[in-house]
């Protein structure tokens, strides 16, 4: 039987929706409407959409957003600054920096002056703690939607022996401190594979959900997956397709096609996880506003 599909797309409309209430409750009781700033230093094609698409999605939903772009050639200090500025900004409940960062400004440096409570992206040291020990003021927007599709579609992790493939700091580290926790949505079984696993193939074949957030188009096979496994696939990779106007088009880290047919359930490339990575920044801001007019 053909896999069922998860929509990211669908999942994520539905929680746009249910934040839209939230957002105009907090507005009625509160007299509160949360505020989302975003940092952009130079002019990044891929930055300059990702906040564009950012600063729309939160005007949807009735929050005030607001973008400040700085020069290529920012020094770090003026960066530093209007991150102060910023925190000390009631307007603003949530402040992102989008990254990358142009290379002469230390990003951790920069990432690490937010005040943890308005830090939406949920990479700051004092929330990536909070995160590990089960007490987070905000997840990380990708992981946190990752286990917003499980559990929506019916697929909890609870239980679960999950095997994510990628280890990096805003995808597979975060996803494994979700997912860990004895906490409804969680409670999984997670086993975490790099560069450095030994016969990949064999570790993720033990997967009940196997996640694969490598950055390196279908390199999750079909002979790497266990019959009836759910499979999300965090990947977005450009691969030259001559049928196309750009000359590309984005494929995820699994080979998608061949999985659908042994696969219980399968994310798609786009409509999968990208949608969700915008909603739940959507999401903290609306919480980070809760908790600063609580
Ligand atoms: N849809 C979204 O919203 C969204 C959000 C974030 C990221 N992404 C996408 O997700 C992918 C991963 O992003 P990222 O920032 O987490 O990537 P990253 O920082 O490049 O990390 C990739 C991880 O995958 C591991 N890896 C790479 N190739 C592997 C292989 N052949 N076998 C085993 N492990 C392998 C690496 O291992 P080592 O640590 O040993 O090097 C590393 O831990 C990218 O395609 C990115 O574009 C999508």
């Amino acid at each position: 039987m053909e896999a069922e599909i998860i929509s990211g797309t669908e999942i994520a409309a539905e929680i746009r929706g249910e934040l839209k209430e939230e957002v105009k409750e907090l507005k009625e009781r509160r007299g509160v409407t949360p505020g989302l700033v975003m940092v952009r230093v130079g002019e990044d094609p891929a930055s300059v959409s990702y906040v564009s698409g950012k600063s729309k999605a939160s005007e949807e939903l009735g929050i005030y957003s607001e973008t400040i772009v700085l020069p290529e050639d920012a020094g770090e200090e003026e960066v530093l600054a209007k991150v102060e500025e910023l925190n000390n900004d009631p307007r603003f409940h949530g402040i992102l920096v989008q990254l990358p960062l142009p290379k002469h400004i230390d990003s951790d440096k920069v990432l690490n002056a937010i005040d943890p409570r308005k830090d939406v992206d949920g990479f700051h040291p004092v929330n990536v703690g909070r995160l590990l020990i089960g007490e987070p003021f905000f997840m990380p927007c990708t992981p946190h939607g990752v286990q917003q599709l499980l559990v929506r579609s019916g697929n909890s992790p609870e239980g679960k022996r999950v095997v994510i493939c990628g280890r990096s700091n805003i995808v597979g580290k975060p996803l494994m401190a979700i997912l860990v926790q004895k906490k409804k949505g969680a409670n999984a079984t997670v086993t975490m594979c790099h560069t450095g696993t030994k016969d990949l193939a064999s570790v993720a074949r033990e997967a009940d959900i196997l996640v694969a957030a490598m950055g390196s188009a279908k390199a999750i096979t079909v002979d790497m997956i266990k019959e009836g496994a759910v499979v999300i696939d965090v990947g977005v990779n450009r691969i030259p397709d001559a049928t196309k106007k750009s000359g590309f088009r984005l494929v995820g880290d699994t080979d998608f096609e061949a999985i659908k047919a042994k696969a219980k359930a399968i994310t798609p490339v786009p409509g999968g996880v990208g949608p969700m990575t915008v909603t739940m920044l959507l999401v903290n801001t609306v919480r980070a506003a809760e908790m600063q007019s609580a």
